[in-house]
């Protein structure tokens, strides 16, 4: 895969799916990956509750280990929420912050992610910022305007290209089987690009974005190819090994 720019990141987004008959998964793809060279480095980040024994388990290999959301604060009285501090200490080097099911599920807002952003650095994680627009708004023609719009909004101050990756995925692409064309994932991705020399300066143009949204080995490679592709957010096809070291494979 020729691709100029930053290092790429292939991350696994498990949502809420994962038990302890699950640790198999990520055992297998260490293995499968082993001797592998890749061009890329590799993440997932399952449920908190089985944070801990996917680290173990991916101990002593490359595959990194993130969270998939994290409260503002670094500790108090919100029950059910998880610091970054806590993720850090977990073993989590990344959290995912403003994936669309946050923002649509529990109503967060731009502002509420920047400030996740911020947590996630100041505890010392790479913060995934994810930013996309819905079908309506695609069809009405104002993707540009929202994800610069979302962009803008959510990325806190001080993010520099090592401690902030963007996600850009488009909310109707999510786990629907449907995928922008190449041509409307170049176009938005270059925007961000643009945008993000804006916002951060030089930083940005080493500043990673992926895409996310019904990734697949089958059409990883075409996606990935694309100007400012910097890797893939991965859902439901980061649950297999062998499907996700179908999409990681293009990085070799
Ligand atoms: P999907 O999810 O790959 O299942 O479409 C992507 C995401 O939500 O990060």
């Amino acid at each position: 895969m020729a691709s100029e720019g930053p290092r790429p990141l292939v991350a696994g987004n498990w949502k809420m799916n994962g038990s302890v008959a699950m640790l198999k998964e990520p055992r297998l793809l260490a293995a499968m990956l082993k001797d592998v060279k890749l061009k890329a480095d590799v993440m997932v980040c399952p449920p908190a509750v089985i944070l801990r024994r996917v680290k173990s388990v991916l101990k002593g290999t490359r595959i990194k280990v993130g969270g998939q959301d994290c409260h503002w604060n670094p500790l108090g009285a919100h029950t059910g929420d998880i610091s970054a501090e806590m993720l850090k200490e977990a073993g989590c080097s990344a959290v995912i912050v403003g994936h669309s099911e946050r923002r649509t599920n529990h109503g967060e807002t731009d502002e509420i992610v920047a400030s996740k952003a911020k947590a996630a650095q100041r505890a010392g994680l790479v913060a995934i910022i994810c930013i996309g627009e819905t079908l309506e708004e695609r069809k009405a023609g104002k993707t540009l305007d929202v994800v610069a719009r979302q962009l803008k909004a959510s990325l806190p101050e001080g993010s520099t290209a090592a401690n902030t990756v963007i996600a850009y995925e488009p909310v109707w692409a999510i786990g629907t089987g449907l995928t922008p064309t190449t041509a409307e994932v170049a176009e938005v991705h270059g925007l961000i690009r643009k945008e993000l020399g804006q916002l951060m300066g030089g930083e940005g143009g080493q500043t990673r974005i992926l895409y996310g949204g019904s990734v697949k080995a089958s059409n990883a490679a075409e996606l990935m190819g694309q100007p400012h592709v910097n890797g893939a957010l991965v859902g439901g096809a980061s649950l297999k090994a062998a499907d996700f070291l179908g999409i990681i494979k293009v990085y070799t």
